[in-house]
């Protein structure tokens, strides 16, 4: 594994049929060619990620849509021309130059424009497309920063771009338009109320939208268990968990109102731009403490606070054996 900031050498690793770890505004991804079936299936061995499980194709900012996409309804277009570069995904019918072990085998695409200045860099030097999930190991929490990206995947990483620490903090916003209403696959780091202003109210996720297994119940975990509640229960669930040590991620202003809560405080920004760039950071952070148990704050479910409380409540959710 190299370590650096030098994007054409990066380019070249991607060329080469490599693995490159890159900064994007939301997390880090753990990048491939997204037309070379060989290239992108060495994704799923340096994951440990299920082959089934669709990688997202991030674009550079004058790719055409139609070499990626087929079928491409007019609200994608009026979207993504108002959306990217930015933390943006739609799920569009795939076209020709996506290698089909990048959908794992579906006939449908996740495509997105990052808005990091590294990222772009990146993809006008390959001038291609690089298939990305997040550079963790699966079910893990995801990396925002390249310290974090070099702890989950070490040498399964052939270069690791360092781009500082990530802006947005939790993923891209997941939009499913290759049905006739637009869905959402997953709440993100452009918030739905920007969204539904441009393409109208989004359906939830139904029985026959794409599989997103981000969406798994045991996704985005840290090591320690997690209890997401309502910021007024949090002294309760403090004095319940006794005996166990105990982390409280909260907003920095809470904690006054609480006073001590015999446990170690955990503050995030008051804004909720701030805690979702905070929240992957203070996660990894807390395991690193050794905390057995966070109890976490859910911020109101709206704009950023979506993502988040969408994050937490996953963090919380029963374990499965597929993190
Ligand atoms: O912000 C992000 O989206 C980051 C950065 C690196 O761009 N990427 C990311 O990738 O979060 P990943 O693989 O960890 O999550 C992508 C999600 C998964 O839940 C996957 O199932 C879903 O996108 N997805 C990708 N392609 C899809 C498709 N064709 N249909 C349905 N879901 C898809
Ligand atoms: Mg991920």
């Amino acid at each position: 594994m190299e370590r650096g900031t030098d994007v054409a050498r990066a380019a070249a690793v991607l060329r080469a049929g490599g693995l490159v770890a890159f900064p994007t505004e939301t997390v880090y991804g753990l990048g491939a060619d997204a037309s070379r079936d060989d290239a992108a299936a060495k994704i799923f061995t340096a994951k440990g990620r299920p082959r089934g499980h669709p990688l997202i194709v991030h674009l550079p900012v004058d790719a055409r849509l139609d070499d990626w996409a087929i079928d491409i309804p007019e609200t994608a277009r009026r979207l993504v021309a108002a959306a990217w570069p930015g933390p943006l995904t739609i799920i569009l019918r795939r076209g020709p130059r996506v290698a089909s072990a990048t959908t794992g085998g579906a006939p449908t695409v996740g495509l997105r424009v990052p808005a990091h200045p590294m990222a772009q860099a990146l993809l006008a030097t390959f001038g291609g497309g690089i298939a990305a999930p997040s550079a963790n190991r699966f079910g893990a929490v995801s990396p925002t920063s390249a310290d974090h990206v070099v702890v989950d995947l070490g040498d399964a990483v052939d270069y690791v771009l360092d781009g500082g620490s990530c802006a947005v903090g939790v993923e891209s916003t997941i939009v499913d338009l290759s049905r006739a209403q637009p869905a959402l696959l997953r709440p993100g780091g452009m918030p739905r109320e920007a969204i539904e202003a441009i393409v109208g109210p989004l359906a939830a996720a139904d029985a026959d939208a794409p599989a997103a297994p981000g969406t798994l119940a045991s996704h985005y975990a840290p090591r320690a268990e997690v209890i997401a509640v309502e910021p007024a229960q949090v002294p309760a669930q403090v004095a319940a968990a006794a005996g166990k040590r105990v982390g409280v991620l909260a907003p920095a202003s809470a904690f006054a109102a609480w006073g001590d809560l015999h446990a170690l405080a955990w503050p995030l920004p008051d804004d909720l731009a701030g805690m979702a760039r905070e929240l992957y950071r203070a996660l990894r952070d807390l395991d690193a403490a050794g905390v057995d148990v966070v109890i976490a704050a859910l911020p109101p479910s709206i704009g950023l606070g979506e993502a988040v409380g969408d994050r937490l409540r996953r963090a919380a959710g029963p374990r499965g054996n597929d993190r």
